[in-house]
């Protein structure tokens, strides 16, 4: 694999691949000291055109416990306010010696294009582009959902798990990514959020979708992965009322305590606790949150290692 540009692209086989090699570097995590030599001398840009706080800090952890070389790149304050162009930039991240350019940008296929320009011949992981594609974020999930659900999960698949994901679908790249990442590995994914949320042509994913979530959380799904509302990619953010969303799509402790006992909450972070999850039930013993952010860690060191050829 050359590229991680999104889940779309992955067969089965590579996607077990990414997860069981995340579940043996999971192990490390566990030990004194918690670092690998296998990446020496590989060198592993971060190029942030959005805000993040977890993509960001668990890619170069990942890196770090793979012994990779780290550059950080900040939007603010760098050329490409005056206008430098994505060749321009990612050229002259290569030339200080980039092997693995790690995106994230507002625009939708800003990574694929850096992928196939030719402009630059280092790896490219897509860490979120626009509304499109957040693969490592479905990665994470795939891996929490394994772990909950499986006593030995290296080669599991998720064969029969229902997942309902609920909130802001249509804005949502963590959404996209799962739904083709959960259903390769044999989930059952069911969207639940507003009509003026839910993303047109829905009929044609392989998913299930409703406007009601008192609906699927009767329907006892195994999982509930809850989204923020993403105003920011709203324009005047007026598509729907706070009021009747958070009635209506928020995970409330009276809903959360109709869900199957085994059931788990998720969500990817940045939570907006009140508003698409209560407090109580982010706390509460069946959230997985942190897990998720844990497991981050482990699924990203499993991503570069894989674009590096998989050599130890
Ligand atoms: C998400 C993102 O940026 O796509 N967060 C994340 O990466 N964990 C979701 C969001 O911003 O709501």
């Amino acid at each position: 694999m050359k590229h991680l540009l999104s889940t779309q692209e992955l067969d089965v086989d590579q996607a077990l691949t990414l997860l069981d090699t995340a579940e043996e570097f999971q192990a490390v995590a566990n030990r004194q000291v918690p670092k690998l030599p296998t990446l020496r001398g590989v060198t592993m840009v971060n190029l942030f055109f959005e805000d993040s706080t977890r993509t960001r800090l668990s890619f170069e952890a990942a890196a770090q416990r793979l012994s990779a070389d780290i550059m950080t790149f900040q939007v603010h304050g760098s050329s490409v306010s005056k206008g430098e162009s994505l060749k321009d930039t990612a050229q002259t991240l290569e030339a200080m010696g980039a092997d693995i350019i790690v995106i994230r940008h507002p625009s939708s296929g800003a990574p694929a294009t850096l992928a196939s320009s030719g402009w630059v011949n280092s790896s490219i992981i897509n860490a979120g582009d626009g509304a499109h594609e957040h693969p490592t974020q479905a990665l994470l999930d795939a891996m929490t959902l394994r772990q909950r659900f499986h006593s030995e999960p290296r080669g599991a698949l998720l064969t029969g798990l229902s997942v309902a994901i609920v909130g802001d679908i249509v804005h949502s790249r963590v959404a996209r990514s799962n739904v083709f990442l959960l259903t390769t590995l044999g989930a059952k994914v069911t969207l639940v959020g507003p009509p003026a949320l839910l993303p047109q042509g829905v009929d044609d994913w392989p998913v299930h979708s409703t406007y009601d979530f008192d609906d699927a959380i009767d329907s006892a799904p195994d999982a509930v992965m809850m989204l923020r509302v993403q105003r920011e990619r709203m324009g005047d953010g007026s598509l729907i009322s706070h009021k009747d969303y958070v009635r209506n799509y928020s995970l409330t402790r009276a809903r959360a305590d109709r869900l199957p006992q085994d059931s788990i909450v998720m969500h990817p972070g940045p939570m907006n606790r009140g508003v698409e999850i209560a407090s109580h039930v982010a706390d509460s013993p069946r959230s997985v949150i942190l897990d998720q952010v844990r497991n981050g860690v482990s699924v990203r060191m499993a991503a570069l290692y894989e674009l590096r050829g998989g050599q130890a």
